[in-house]
C-alpha cells in the first residue's frame, strides 16, 4: 500500500505515452525529376489525395533535372523506410538501375509520367505520350490542310515522353507527304533551351508554318525567339500540358500566343489511389493511362472556367481538409486530455482509497492507544490504591508494633537498672535492650515519615541555645567513637552560642541520623567531624566522614524513600529520607558530596531566628521518645566492630566454627550459642571469612548471604573451590526465606541452609549434623584407596588420592617428613593437618606412620626379610622405634607375625 503513489505515477506516464501521436502506418516516397509548375500541380494533388488516407505520410523530393541527384534522392527515401516509391525518372536509362534495385528489394515502385525502359515497376500512371504525339500530328495536318513546313522542338530525348511523343508525331505525319518537318531538335523541356535552339533554327529556316513543342514552356520559349526575330506572326505555336494558371498554356491559347495545346494530365490523385491499393493489397491496374485532349480557342475559355471552378472547389476541399486536420488535432488533444483526466481520476480515486484506509487504520490505532492508555491509567490507579493500602497497612502495623515494643523496652530497662544479672544473662539482656531500642527507633521513623508524606508533620518552634544543644547531641556518640576506634571531632563555632527559635526535636533527630549514618559506614581508625557554624541567620551543619563513601549513582538516590545504597547493607534506608524531609520542613536544604572509598560530607543549611524566649515544653514532653531515638541511632551505628582474629587461640581438642556475618549482634549471638562447645572464629565479610578459613581451616562455616565486600554465595563458592577448604561444610544464613536463594546457595556448594530468625536449638542441631555427616575416610588405606563417602566432593577425593600416592611413593625414604608432604601437596602444615584429619581421621604424621607400618607388615609376611630390614625398607630409622609403633598399631610384636608364618 505504501508503494501506491509510485504505482500511480507509473500508470499515468504509461497512459500519457500511449496518448501521444502514433507513428505513420505507411510512408510513401516521391522522387520528382523536375520542379516546374506542372510538377508543383502534381505534387499538390499527391499531398491532397494522401491526406484522405489517415496514417499515410508522404515525402517528396526534386532532382532539378539532375540524374545523379535523383539517384541520391531515391536512396535517401529508401533509407527513411518508405513503404512505396513513386518515381518520375529524369532520363530513362540513367535512372533505371536505381529503380530496378528498389523494385528488386521488394519495395513497390509506381512510375509516373515518365518510364525507365525497364519493366521492373509495379504500376505506371500517366498519359499515353505516343498518343499525344500522334494527336498533335493529326491536328497539325488538319491545320495546314496537308501542306506546310513544321519545326519539332522535342522534350529531352533520353526521357520517355520526349521519345514517345516524337514517335507518335512523326507516325501521324507519315500519311501527309505535303507536310514537311523542316527541323527537329531536342530542346530539353525548358523555356530557355527551347528559345536558344529555335534561335538557330530561325536563322537556317526561312519558311516555318507551325512550331510543335513537346510542352507549353518550350512553345513559349520558341515564340519568344520568333518575336525577337520579328517573325512570330509568320507561324503558329503548338504546345503540350495545357495548364490553366495565368500565363501558362490555356491562358496563352486565349491570348493568341499559342495556337493550341494538348492536355497532359498530372493525375496525382490517381497515383495515390493506385499506391494505396498496392499497399493495402487491393486490386489495382498496372498501366493507368490518362487521356489527353486538344485545347484551342474553341474550348480554352470553357476549360479555364471549368478549371477555375475546379480550383475553387479544390480550395474548398483544402479548407475542409485543413478544418478536418484541425478537428483531428483537437480530437487528438482532447483524447490526450481525456486520457490524462481519466488517469488522474484513477490516481485521485486510488489516493482517496489509500487515504481512507490509512485514516481507518490510524483511527483503529488511535482507538487501541486510547484503550491502552485507559488500561494503563486504570492499572496505575489500582497500583496506587494497592500502594496506598500497603502503606496504610504498613503504618498500622508500625503503630501496632510500637506499644508491645515499648512494653518490652520498659521492663527490660527496669531489669537492667536493677542490676541483678551478670555474665551471659546480662549479655542477653543488653542485647534485648539494644535491639528493642533499634526497633522502636525504626517504628518511630516510619511513622514520622508517613506523617510527613501525609502532610501531618508540623513544625513546633521553641527557643534553645543552638551550640549547647548540638554539642549535647553530638557528645552522645563519643563512647561509640571509642568503641569503634574512630576519631570523632566536634567543631562548634562560637557564633552559634546563641538562643534560636526552631524545631529542636527535628534538629536533634537530623543530627542523630547524620552521625549514626557516618558512624555506620566508617571503619576503624577513620575520622568523623561534626561542624556547626552560622552564616547570617542560616545554621550550617556539616557531618563529614572518611568512610566507604558512595558512587555518583547512589548519591542521586540517597535521599529517596527507603533507598539502600548498598543492598548488602541491611537497613530500611529511611534515615536519610527522613533527614531530608525534616530539613525541607524547616525551610532548609541538604546536599551530599561523596567519593567511593574516600568518605562523604553531608551539609545541612537551615534558617533559624534568634530568640530570647525560653520555652521548652516540647522537648520535655517527648523526652522518652527522644531517648529511644538517640539510643537507637547510636546502636544502629554500633554494629560493625569485628573482633581481631590475630590474637585468637584455638583449643586443639575442640572443633572450630567460623561465623561470617556483617551484623555484629548476629555474630555475638551465634558465638554465645556455640562457644561452650566449639572454638568460634568471626569475620564481618566474605573476604575476611576466606582469609580466616584458609588460615585456620575450621571444621564448619556459618555464613550470611547478604554481606558487603564479598557476599555469602561468592564466599561459599571460593571455599568449595580451594583444596585447603573444600571439605569444610558450609551452612548459609539469611534473613530472607526465599527458595530461589536457597537454590543458589546449594548451587554454590552450601551444605546446609538456615533462615533468620532461627532458633538457637535448630542452629546447634543442624551444625552438629553437618559435622557428623562429614564422613571420614576410614578406608584411606583400603584396597582401592577410594573414598566411598558420597558427601565427599571431587576436589577432596583428588586430594586424598594425591596424598595416598605421595605417601606410598616415599615409604622407603626415611627423610620424607610431614613437611615434605605439605610442600609436595602445596599446603601449610596446619592446613594439611586439619584437612587430613577431617577427611581421613588421621593426622599426616599418623598417615605416614600407618602406611610405613603396613608396608613393613607386608614385607615381613611376603618375604624372608628380618624385622630390622623390613623397618629400614619402610622408612623407619630405628628398628626399636619401629617395633614400638608396630605393637601400638597392630597389638602384637613384629616377631609374632614371623612366628605365625613359620
Ligand atoms: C514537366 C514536363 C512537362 C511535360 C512532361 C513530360 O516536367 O516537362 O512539361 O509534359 O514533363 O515528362
Amino acid at each position: 500500500m505504501r508503494k501506491l503513489p509510485i504505482t500511480i505515477l507509473l500508470l499515468t506516464a504509461l497512459l500519457t505515452c500511449s496518448c501521444s501521436e502514433r507513428k505513420a502506418d505507411y510512408i510513401i516516397g516521391v522522387s520528382q525529376c523536375s520542379d516546374d509548375e506542372w510538377r508543383e500541380k502534381m505534387n499538390m494533388e499527391l499531398r491532397r489525395e494522401a491526406s484522405f488516407y489517415p496514417g499515410v505520410e508522404i515525402i517528396i523530393t526534386s532532382a532539378h533535372d539532375d540524374n545523379s541527384q535523383q539517384i541520391k534522392d531515391i536512396d535517401a527515401l529508401v533509407a527513411k523506410g518508405v513503404d512505396l516509391l513513386i518515381v518520375a525518372p529524369n532520363e530513362a536509362d540513367a535512372i533505371a538501375p536505381a529503380v530496378d534495385k528498389i523494385y528488386d528489394s521488394g519495395i513497390p515502385v509506381v512510375l509516373v509520367d515518365r518510364k525507365t525502359g525497364s519493366d521492373k515497376y509495379t504500376a505506371y500512371v500517366g498519359a499515353d505520350n505516343y498518343r499525344i504525339g500522334y494527336e498533335i500530328g493529326k491536328y497539325v495536318a488538319g491545320r495546314l490542310n496537308g501542306r506546310g513546313k513544321v519545326v519539332e522542338l522535342m522534350g529531352l530525348y533520353r526521357s520517355t515522353p520526349g521519345r514517345e511523343r516524337h514517335a507518335g508525331f512523326t507516325d501521324a505525319l507519315e500519311e501527309f507527304p505535303g507536310i514537311d518537318i523542316v527541323a527537329s531538335a531536342d530542346a530539353g523541356w525548358s523555356h530557355a533551351s527551347a528559345a536558344a535552339v529555335f534561335d538557330s533554327i530561325l536563322t537556317t529556316t526561312p519558311d516555318i508554318d507551325i512550331v510543335v513543342s513537346h510542352n507549353d514552356r518550350m512553345a513559349l520559349g520558341a515564340y519568344e525567339s520568333a518575336r525577337k526575330a520579328g517573325r512570330e506572326k509568320d507561324m503558329l505555336f503548338i504546345g503540350v500540358d495545357a495548364l490553366t494558371a495565368p500565363g501558362l498554356g490555356v491562358d496563352k491559347v486565349l491570348d493568341g500566343t499559342l495556337d493550341a495545346t494538348f492536355i497532359y494530365p498530372t493525375g496525382g490523385d490517381k497515383v495515390i489511389d493506385v499506391a494505396m491499393s498496392i499497399l493495402k493489397g487491393q486490386a489495382y491496374g498496372d498501366e493507368i493511362l490518362l487521356s489527353t485532349a486538344l485545347v484551342n480557342t474553341g474550348n480554352a475559355r470553357i476549360l479555364q472556367m471549368q478549371t477555375s471552378h475546379i480550383n475553387a472547389l479544390d480550395e474548398k476541399i483544402e479548407q475542409l481538409n485543413s478544418r478536418l486536420d484541425n478537428s483531428r488535432l483537437r480530437f487528438y488533444s482532447y483524447r490526450i486530455y481525456l486520457t490524462i483526466c481519466i488517469v488522474l481520476l484513477i490516481a485521485v480515486a486510488t489516493l482517496l482509497l489509500f487515504i481512507f484506509r490509512e485514516r481507518n487504520r490510524l483511527r483503529q490505532q488511535g482507538k487501541e492507544l486510547v484503550l491502552q492508555r485507559d488500561q494503563s491509567i486504570e492499572l496505575s490507579r489500582k497500583l496506587e490504591e494497592a500502594t496506598k493500602a500497603k502503606l496504610a497497612f504498613f503504618t498500622n502495623v508500625s503503630h501496632d508494633f510500637r506499644t508491645p515494643l515499648t512494653l518490652i523496652a520498659d521492663p527490660v530497662n527496669q531489669l537492667r537498672e536493677e542490676g541483678r544479672f551478670e555474665g551471659h544473662e546480662k549479655y542477653l539482656l543488653d542485647m534485648i535492650h539494644k535491639n528493642v531500642t533499634l526497633l522502636l527507633r525504626l517504628v518511630n521513623q516510619i511513622l514520622d515519615f508517613r506523617k510527613y508524606e501525609n502532610g501531618k508533620l508540623t513544625v513546633k518552634l521553641s527557643s534553645f541555645n543552638l551550640a549547647e544543644a548540638v554539642r549535647g547531641w553530638a557528645e552522645t556518640f563519643i563512647p561509640l567513637s571509642y568503641r569503634k576506634h574512630v576519631r570523632f571531632s566536634i567543631d562548634i563555632g562560637k557564633e552559634t552560642d546563641i538562643m534560636v527559635s526552631s524545631d529542636v526535636e527535628k534538629l536533634e533527630r537530623i543530627v542523630y541520623n547524620l552521625l549514626s549514618n557516618a558512624f555506620k559506614f566508617t571503619p576503624e581508625t577513620g575520622d568523623i567531624t561534626l561542624k556547626l557554624s552560622m552564616d547570617g541567620n542560616v545554621m550550617a551543619l556539616k557531618v563529614s566522614d572518611t568512610g566507604i563513601g558512595m558512587s555518583a549513582e547512589h548519591i542521586r538516590h540517597i535521599f529517596e524513600n527507603f533507598y539502600q545504597a548498598d543492598i548488602h547493607h541491611a537497613g530500611s534506608g529511611i534515615g536519610l529520607a527522613l533527614v531530608k524531609a525534616f530539613v525541607e520542613l524547616l525551610g532548609g536544604a541538604i546536599r551530599v558530596e561523596s567519593a567511593e572509598g574516600k568518605g562523604s560530607v553531608f551539609t545541612v543549611e537551615i534558617p533559624v531566628t534568634a530568640d530570647e524566649r525560653t520555652c521548652d515544653n516540647q522537648t520535655r514532653e517527648n523526652a522518652a521518645k527522644m531517648t529511644i531515638l538517640r539510643d537507637g541511632a547510636v546502636a544502629d551505628a554500633d554494629q560493625e566492630t569485628v573482633r581481631s582474629s590475630s590474637d585468637i587461640t584455638l583449643s586443639g581438642d575442640r572443633e572450630t566454627i567460623l561465623v561470617i556475618d556483617d551484623n555484629k549482634d548476629v555474630r555475638d549471638y551465634i558465638r554465645s550459642l556455640l562457644e561452650d562447645k566449639y572454638n568460634v572464629l568471626e569475620a564481618a565479610d566474605g573476604k575476611d571469612g576466606i582469609r580466616l578459613a584458609m588460615k585456620h581451616v575450621p571444621d564448619a562455616v556459618i555464613c550470611d548471604v547478604m554481606m558487603p565486600v564479598m557476599d555469602g554465595m561468592e564466599c561459599c563458592r571460593r571455599l568449595k573451590n580451594e583444596i585447603q577448604t573444600s571439605h569444610i561444610p558450609v551452612m548459609m544464613l539469611t534473613a530472607y526465606a526465599v527458595d530461589e536463594q536457597k537454590i543458589k546457595g546449594y548451587e554454590c556448594g552450601a551444605d546446609s541452609y538456615i533462615s533468620k530468625p532461627f532458633s538457637a536449638k535448630l542452629l546447634k542441631v543442624r551444625l552438629q549434623n553437618l559435622l557428623d555427616n562429614r564422613k571420614r575416610l576410614k578406608d584411606f588405606f583400603g584396597d582401592k584407596a577410594s573414598i566411598r563417602t558420597s558427601s565427599v566432593s571431587d576436589t577432596d577425593k583428588g586430594f586424598a588420592e594425591k596424598l595416598k600416592s605421595l605417601i606410598e611413593d616415599n615409604l622407603s625414604n626415611p627423610e620424607f617428613s610431614v613437611e615434605s608432604l605439605g610442600e609436595s601437596i602445596g599446603m601449610s602444615r596446619v592446613q594439611l593437618y586439619r584437612k587430613a584429619k577431617v577427611l581421613t581421621g588421621y593426622s599426616p604424621v599418623e598417615l605416614l606412620r600407618v602406611a610405613r607400618l603396613k608396608r613393613a607388615a607386608s614385607i615381613l609376611s611376603s618375604s624372608d626379610r628380618t624385622v630390622s630390614e623390613a623397618a629400614y625398607m619402610s622408612g623407619f630409622n630405628s628398628p626399636s622405634y619401629f617395633a614400638k609403633c608396630y605393637r601400638e598399631y597392630f597389638g602384637e610384636n613384629p616377631t609374632d607375625l614371623l612366628k605365625r608364618k613359620k
